[in-house]
């Protein structure tokens, strides 16, 4: 199956939702992230606003979707932030705004995205790096290299301007960040009481600098 890995448009955005649901189907982060019908209108359109929202307003956001050639189907995407320099307090400190739900539900979603954010607060500050912030891939692709692609091509960007690459990885996703050179740095622990899990969920933090080796398969 030929790929090609290229930036998508708004018009696209309905389409990485779904595919977003149905690569986190059964993903305890995700359904705590996102509590209740993942078939709803009404929470596929929040997720849609928010994203598009934050597409317009930050310049950093690379959307990049990896499409069948022969097909035209749109597989799985990556969302990449290329933060290129330096940037004010006041741009790194600020937390996503939970609004897709409320109550406990909502204390939950913050309790994870807040932990990302104090990961990254922690690991970078206002420093340049890139952030594979979301990576998925429809379940009906998995397994065909739609991921390895969509993840080359934010390192082959990094390195083309000289930025750490960085992710916090779920389990899925940890082996192929490994094979593409990245190494752990960090963990980032959400404990079972913040998300009423039945467990302490753990997100490797990883890291791949400039120059360092890729593994020979992606070379
Ligand atoms: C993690 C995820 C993005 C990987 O996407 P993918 O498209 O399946 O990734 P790839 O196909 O590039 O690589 C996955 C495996 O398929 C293998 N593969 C790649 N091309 C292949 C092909 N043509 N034929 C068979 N296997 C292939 C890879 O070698 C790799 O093998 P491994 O798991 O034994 O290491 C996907 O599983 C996913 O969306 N998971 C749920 C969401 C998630 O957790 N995302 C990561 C958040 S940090």
């Amino acid at each position: 199956m030929g790929l090609d890995v290229e930036p998508a448009d708004e018009s696209d955005m309905d389409r990485l939702i779904e595919i977003q649901f149905s690569a986190f189907e059964g993903d305890p982060y995700h359904e705590a992230l996102y509590p209740g019908d993942h078939f709803s209108p009404a929470l596929r359109r929040s997720a849609r606003v928010r994203y598009i929202q934050e597409w317009r307003e930050d310049v950093s956001v690379r959307w990049m979707k990896c499409t069948d050639r022969q097909t035209g189907t749109i597989c799985g995407f990556a969302k990449w932030n290329l933060y290129e320099t330096d940037r004010p307090e006041e741009e790194w400190k600020k937390r996503p705004l939970v609004d897709w739900c409320s109550g406990r539900n909502a204390e939950v979603a913050e309790n994870f995205l807040y932990a990302n954010a104090a990961m990254r607060e922690k690991t970078w500050g206002g420093r340049p790096y890139s952030l594979l912030n979301i990576l998925c891939v429809h379940r009906d692709f998995q397994r065909r290299g739609a991921g390895t692609l969509l993840v080359q091509w934010g390192l082959v960007h990094s390195e083309r301007v000289g930025l750490p690459a960085y992710l916090e990885a779920s389990p899925a996703g940890f082996p192929l960040y490994l094979k593409l050179g990245f190494h752990q740095i960090d963990v980032c622990v959400i404990k079972a009481g913040d998300w009423d899990g039945d467990f302490d969920r753990h997100l490797i933090a990883m890291l791949k600098n400039p120059h360092d080796a890729s593994s020979p398969a992606v070379k």
